[in-house]
C-alpha cells in the first residue's frame, strides 16, 4: 500500500452518544448513530493511520484494522481520551458529548406514585473533554473538534475552534434536512484558524469523511 501523510500516525477517533444514568433502566442520551465517527476510522485506517476509536453505544461494526475502546457515560469517555491522548498524534471528537447528567443517578427504578403528577431531574454540567485536553496538547499534536448546531453555525463554530484550541472544526448545522445525527448524509464545513472555511455538499458519510481527512493529512504534512 501506498505511503500517505498518516502512514503510522496514531489517530484518537470518537464516536456515538454517551450516556448518562438516570436509574438502573432509563439514561439520557442523543440521537447519535456514531456513523460520522465509524466512517472517519475507516478512511483514517485505509490512509495507514493507527487508528483507536473510542465509542459510546452503537450497532455499527467496527472497521477491520481499527482497534475499539467501549465507553459508555461522558467521564468514561474523558478518562479513555485523556489517557490515549499522551501517545497519540491525532484526536478526532464526533462522539456526541452528553453536556449534562443527573446529579443523582437512583440505585433503585424511581417508581411513579399517585402524587407526583410531575418531578424534576437535576442535572450538573459533564466535563469538557476537549477544553481537558487543550491543556495536555504538545507541540504537533493536531486536535479536531465537531460543532453540531442548529443556529448561527459559523459564529459558534468560530468559538469552538478558539475556546477548545482546536486545529479543525467540523460544523454541521444539523437543523438541514440530511445533516447531522443517524442518518446516512451529512454536508459539513470544515474550519481552520488558517486558511479559508471549505463548504462539502450533501453526500454519504463516507465521502464526507475523505474531504475532512484529506484536511487533516494536509495538515500533520504541515506539521512535519
Ligand atoms: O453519529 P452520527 O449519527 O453519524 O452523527 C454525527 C454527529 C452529528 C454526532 C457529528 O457529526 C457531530 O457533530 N459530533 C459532535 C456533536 C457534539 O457534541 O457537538 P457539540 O457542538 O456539542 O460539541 C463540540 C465539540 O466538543 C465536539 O467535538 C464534542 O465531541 C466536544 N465535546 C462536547 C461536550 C463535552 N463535554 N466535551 C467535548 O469534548
Amino acid at each position: 500500500t501506498q505511503t500517505t501523510p498518516l502512514t503510522g500516525k496514531k489517530v484518537i477517533v470518537t464516536a456515538g452518544g454517551t450516556r448518562e444514568r438516570i436509574d438502573p433502566v432509563r439514561f439520557i442520551t442523543n440521537d447519535s448513530s456514531g456513523k460520522m465517527g465509524y466512517a472517519l476510522a475507516e478512511e483514517l485506517q485505509h490512509r495507514g493511520a493507527i487508528v483507536t476509536l473510542i465509542s459510546a453505544p452503537t450497532k455499527l461494526t467496527v472497521p477491520a484494522g481499527v482497534k475499539l475502546i467501549s465507553v459508555l457515560t461522558t467521564e468514561d469517555l474523558a478518562e479513555a481520551v485523556t489517557s490515549a491522548f499522551t501517545q497519540a498524534d491525532v484526536l478526532v471528537m464526533a462522539a456526541a458529548v452528553a453536556d449534562f447528567k443527573p446529579v443523582n443517578s437512583a440505585n433503585q427504578k424511581i417508581k411513579k406514585s399517585a402524587d407526583n403528577d410531575q418531578m424534576t431531574i437535576e442535572l450538573t454540567k459533564t466535563v469538557d473533554i476537549l477544553k481537558q485536553v487543550a491543556k495536555l496538547k504538545r507541540p504537533g499534536q493536531i486536535t479536531v473538534g465537531f460543532a453540531a448546531e442548529t443556529q448561527n453555525l459559523l459564529e459558534n463554530a468560530r468559538q469552538k475552534i478558539i475556546s477548545k484550541q482546536l486545529d479543525l472544526l467540523i460544523a454541521n448545522d444539523v437543523s438541514q434536512p440530511g445533516v447531522g445525527f443517524n442518518g446516512d448524509t451529512n454536508q459539513v464545513t470544515i474550519l481552520q484558524t488558517d486558511q479559508a472555511p471549505i463548504k462539502t455538499t450533501l453526500a454519504d458519510k463516507h465521502t464526507i469523511a475523505k474531504q475532512v481527512v484529506d484536511q487533516i493529512s494536509q495538515r500533520v504534512q504541515k506539521e512535519g
